[in-house]
């Protein structure tokens, strides 16, 4: 098995960290465009390898695709993070021409490979290496919901006083701080719904809470955040990699699915082996199905965006 991340920001080193400690290949390329970054992360992870006891090669590559050759999986976490007070969407500009530029590279070198898209604005980033690279949709692969599911366990666990582990939780829709949809009424604490426990002024504060969960962190941070963002694109890699077929909300093509066309968003899919191996129907009701469409208008009026670049 051979996993390569494009991109040895923050990001696609946490990324590298988690993939390397879960000993999800044997050999792992990070490969940056700025001379010499990767090469110095790769080798800064490998001299902790006896110390957290991985046995995961890790190599660093500026720029050179040669050396992602035949990968099976490859992230993508190229492009500019935000600054505080910037959207996701703002980053639209600069970041569709890097990431159609990786897109074409992996296509030559890696033309089997599964595509997990990190890099913003993620859902418009995914629809573009859909478009870009043709290759089939059950290989292409947004990260945003993943995360974005995580961050609001955290926020319900906060609420609630409970582990996040014991909760399930999802969010669907866009991964932008006002398309992204956290379904609360599907929410359980170990199989109770939440609602048994927080009253409606809880539940709209941890909704609230949930989708300027990347904002927050960008303000406090100064750049945006990099733990949860790594580990959610590992996690997706390891149910790939070792075939888990585990339910996470990913940003995938849309053919009908959630009444949406022509469009990548997030919705529940099993991930396995395959890439994305099947959508999950949540049966959202009125409300949801609302604000899903909302979602994807306002998604689509960013695509639309990258025909004028
Ligand atoms: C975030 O929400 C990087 O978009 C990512 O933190």
């Amino acid at each position: 098995m051979k996993i390569t991340v494009v991109g040895a920001g923050a990001v696609g080193a946490t990324c590298a960290d988690n993939i390397a400690r879960k000993e999800l290949c044997q050999e792992l390329v990070l490969l940056d465009i700025k001379e010499g970054i990767a090469e110095g992360k790769a080798q800064d992870m490998m001299q902790t390898a006896t110390l957290l006891g991985f046995d995961t090669r890790i190599v660093g590559s500026t720029n050179d695709y040669a050396k992602t050759a035949g990968s099976d999986v490859v992230v993508i976490t190229s492009g500019l993070p935000r600054k505080p007070g910037m959207t996701r969407e703002e980053l639209i500009g600069v970041n569709a021409g890097i990431v159609k530029g990786v897109c074409a590279n992996i296509l030559t070198h890696s033309p089997n490979a599964i595509i997990v898209v990190v890099s913003n604005p993620m859902d418009t980033m995914t629809y573009l290496a859909l478009q870009s690279t043709g290759l089939p949709k059950s290989r292409i692969i947004g990260m945003g919901g993943t995360l974005d599911s995580s961050r609001f366990k955290y926020q319900l666990s906060q609420q609630l006083h409970c582990s996040p582990s014991d909760l399930n939780a999802v969010v669907i829709g866009g991964h932008g701080d006002t398309t992204m949809i956290p379904l609360i009424r599907m929410a359980t604490w170990n199989s109770v719904p939440v609602s048994q426990f927080l009253n409606q002024e809880q539940q709209d504060k941890i909704v609230k809470d949930t989708m300027v969960g990347g904002a927050t962190l960008t303000a406090l941070i100064g750049t945006s955040a990099w733990y949860a963002p790594g580990a959610a694109a590992a996690a997706l890699v390891e149910s790939i990699v070792r075939d888990e077929k585990k339910l996470f909300t990913c940003c995938v093509s849309l053919q009908g699915e959630y009444k949406q066309n022509d469009i990548c968003l997030g919705v529940p899919v099993i991930i396995g082996r395959n890439g994305w191996e099947k959508i999950i129907d949540f049966q959202l009701n009125e409300t949801e199905q609302q604000a899903f469409n909302k979602s994807a208008d306002a998604v689509r009026s960013m695509n639309e965006v990258l025909k004028t670049l």
